[in-house]
């Protein structure tokens, strides 16, 4: 299928990592890192205390501001959780929702996940929806079935019209912060299955818009192959995005796969 009509996304999850102090030297060293290319769209998922040091540094907007979750709930008394609006408020694009670390420590369910995602999308910004399997899915295989039914969840409480906003990340469980990465060949799979339920949902036009990242252990050395990968528009970079100067190699490696599909 042809990858001109999403868009290319390179997200960093920082998770719990870098301080608030460290986000102005990082975003000035990936600033002067970034290659010129303009067929990636590159976003920085923070923790909520660095998102307006972060939007503050980055000075221009080549780089867009990400969150890592966000609360169920619209205001009022939920001690401790941060709002949609909220994060509207700061100029936030994207939001991470049912990563797999939200669904094993905080209980996320799949309807969680599809009422984030809603609450996201009512105010402007684009969720990133996470789904994986874990080994022993994988052992069983049960794969396929398990993302098709994560997917279709997730879909049920997004509105028809907003489907295209969303972002959706394939990252298996098993390959998450391991160093072990899925093949090409099994992200594509399960890349192509996730757009087949999208397609069958929402229809060709809508599915062949949605951006499917690949997550789980990406770095400079795996980007392009993985990349290059039909149904992969993208990745969702946990370890490798804590350092610049490899962050900034996996956005090469976007140009790079882009350019050969120009000529
Ligand atoms: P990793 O994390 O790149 O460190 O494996 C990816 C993620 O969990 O989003």
């Amino acid at each position: 299928m042809n990858k001109k009509y999403r868009k290319a996304i390179i997200a960093g999850n920082w998770k719990m990592n870098l301080l608030p102090s460290q986000v102005k030297p990082y975003a000035e060293e990936l600033r002067n890192l970034m290659p010129k290319s303009k067929t990636c769209e590159v976003a920085l998922c923070v923790p909520f205390t660095h998102i307006s040091t972060l939007r503050r540094s980055l000075k221009d907007n080549r780089i867009a501001i990400g969150a890592q979750d966000v609360s169920l709930y619209e205001k009022g008394a939920y001690t401790g959780e941060i709002s949609a609006e909220m994060l509207a408020d700061l100029n936030v694009n994207y939001v991470i929702v049912g990563h797999s670390e939200c669904r094993q420590y905080h209980g996320d369910t799949d309807i969680d996940v599809g009422r984030k995602a809603a609450a996201l999308l009512e105010k402007g910004m684009s969720p990133i929806i996470c789904v994986g399997e874990s080994l022993d899915q994988r052992e069983r295989g049960l794969t396929v079935d398990h993302i098709r039914y994560q997917v279709l969840a997730a879909m049920s409480s997004i509105p028809e019209e907003k489907v295209r906003q969303c972002v959706i990340a394939y990252e298996p469980i098993w390959a998450i912060g391991t160093g072990k990465t899925a093949t090409p060949e099994e992200a594509q799979e399960v890349c192509e299955t996730i757009r087949a339920v999208i397609r069958s949902k929402s229809g060709a036009r809508t599915a062949r818009s949605v951006s499917i990242l690949y997550g789980g252990s990406m770095n400079s050395s795996n980007a392009f192959e993985l990349l290059s990968m039909p149904d992969i528009d993208g990745g969702l970079i946990g370890g490798a995005s804590l350092k610049p100067s490899e962050f900034s190699k996996i956005i090469g490696a976007v140009a790079e796969v882009t350019g050969e599909e120009q000529k």
